[in-house]
């Protein structure tokens, strides 16, 4: 297994492109299964979860081309089975949304069920009942959802619970559906528009994607489009949070301001100078140390449980005490053990922790538990005094494109070490 290996201690200062949105990606590379003619989609990041979505989408038989600028062109005219097996779901929860496509085209769909995972039980009730509103008929055999359905009817879903991916969910499904759906309570966040956007482009009648509430008029088939999937805006705040840390001065290039208002206010908050354009973003700190801020994660326009982990490393760094409270996942605090490690002052109080600022972090060996919290290390070491060694870092390249050559270019000290070079590096450690 590969490790990153960070010395901290230097201002980030410089310019780098930020990349595809990667919960975006991931439902417009699953939309393709709902037509038979080919979806070209662009501004595909360059990611594990995406090479995983590809391979779980080859494996039903869609045709894939990607050309050197991560085009992806995918066409799904010969699909040949309809399950998405238990060895791919298990590493890749976003699996679950073939469901709704799948059964919307082809009557019947079977996919692993996905188990808890490192940030909570995250069940898939609500893309079920969606699904059975719909006239669907779903069963659980032998760890499968099995899922029939002669003509999915449209219906009135009503989500008890906002989830991003069971609005996306239910959203594919209904564009192939008999009649109307009217989603209530569905996620508002840009990746569900992004999907919207492309649905439409593909022939669906979508009103009201980026609200509370989506009108779905099925149609008896969609066509194939182009798409370009919309700028990360995690992988932009995290990086906006790495140059706040490290007293930087960075600009950002292929994002949309407009898609992180909740974070860009923290940082603001928190001391940064913030410059944007349509497509760009500057932020400086002129070496000031941020001042601590309290967050509250929330559905989106709140702020993003994504970025939870990242601002928890930056109250651990900051002038006073923030407090972090996570709404949106039981068990999203992993980070905070290995931070403490690093000599952080957190307490926790059920889902609320409490940072106490302190004046600087040490680094120390520390193990990647999930993405973000994976990215909170990162940048924990990108202040740490001394040597951060990152364990189990396939978590940061599920959903961060090249970070070290990212950070590299902007002038921090990171690398890789590769699994098979670890006996050798070992070795010149304990020399
Ligand atoms: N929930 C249910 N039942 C369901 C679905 C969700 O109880 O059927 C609960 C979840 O357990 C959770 C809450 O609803 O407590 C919200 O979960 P949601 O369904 O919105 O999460 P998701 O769709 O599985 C997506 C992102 C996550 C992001 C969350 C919240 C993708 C592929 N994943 O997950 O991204 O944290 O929305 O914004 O879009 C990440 O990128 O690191 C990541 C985890």
């Amino acid at each position: 297994m590969d490790k990153l290996i960070i010395n901290g201690g230097l201002p980030l200062k410089g310019e780098i492109r930020i990349s595809g949105a990667k919960n975006a990606a991931l439902p417009v590379l699953v939309a393709s299964l709902l037509t038979s003619e080919p979806l070209r989609i662009s501004n595909v990041p360059h990611l594990q979860d995406i090479t995983t979505t590809m391979e779980l989408l080859g494996r039903m038989g869609v045709r894939l081309v990607v050309d050197e600028r991560m085009t992806v062109e995918a066409d799904a005219s010969g699909v040949h089975m309809l399950r998405a097996p238990y060895d791919l779901v298990r590493t890749m929860r976003a699996s679950i949304l073939v469901l709704g496509p799948l059964l919307a085209r082809f009557g019947e769909a079977e996919v692993s069920m996905p188990g808890g995972c490192a940030i909570g039980s995250r069940p898939v009730n609500l893309h079920i009942k969606g699904l059975q509103a719909m006239g669907a008929e779903i069963s659980i055999e032998e760890g499968y959802i099995k899922a029939r359905a002669a003509r999915l009817k449209g219906a009135r879903i009503f989500m008890d619970m906002v989830s991003v991916t069971g609005t996306e969910n239910l959203m594919m499904a209904a564009s192939l559906a008999d009649g109307v759906t009217i989603i209530e309570n569905a996620a508002r966040e840009p990746e569900v528009m992004d999907l919207a956007n492309c649905l439409i482009a593909m022939g669906a009648r979508i009103q009201g994607a980026g609200s509370a509430e989506i009108t779905i008029e099925g149609v008896e088939r969609l066509h194939g489009a182009c798409h370009e999937v919309i700028p990360d805006r995690i992988e932009t705040g995290t990086y906006l949070v790495a140059a706040a840390m490290t007293g930087g001065e960075v600009k950002l290039r292929c994002v949309r301001p407009g898609l992180l208002e909740a974070v860009l206010d923290k940082l603001r908050d928190a001391g940064a100078r913030l410059e944007t354009g349509d497509d760009w973003i500057r932020l400086s700190m002129e070496g000031r140390r941020p001042s601590a801020v309290s967050i509250k994660t929330a559905p989106y326009p709140a702020f993003p449980t994504d970025m939870q982990a990242q601002f928890v490393v930056l109250n651990c760094v900051a002038r006073g005490t923030g407090t972090v409270v996570e709404t949106v996942f039981e068990n999203r605090f992993m980070h905070v053990h290995e931070l403490q490690r690093m000599g952080a002052d957190i307490t926790m109080e059920g889902n609320m922790a409490v940072v106490r600022g302190v004046e600087g972090l040490h680094g120390a060996p520390v193990m990647a538990t999930d993405l973000r919290a994976s990215a909170s290390l990162v940048l924990a070491g990108l202040v740490a005094h001394s040597e951060t060694i990152i364990d189990r870092i396939y978590h940061i390249d599920r959903g961060y494109e090249c970070i070290e050559e990212k950070l590299s270019q902007l002038g921090a000290r990171i690398r890789r070490i590769p699994g098979s070079q670890l006996g050798d590096w070992t070795k010149r450690q304990t020399a």
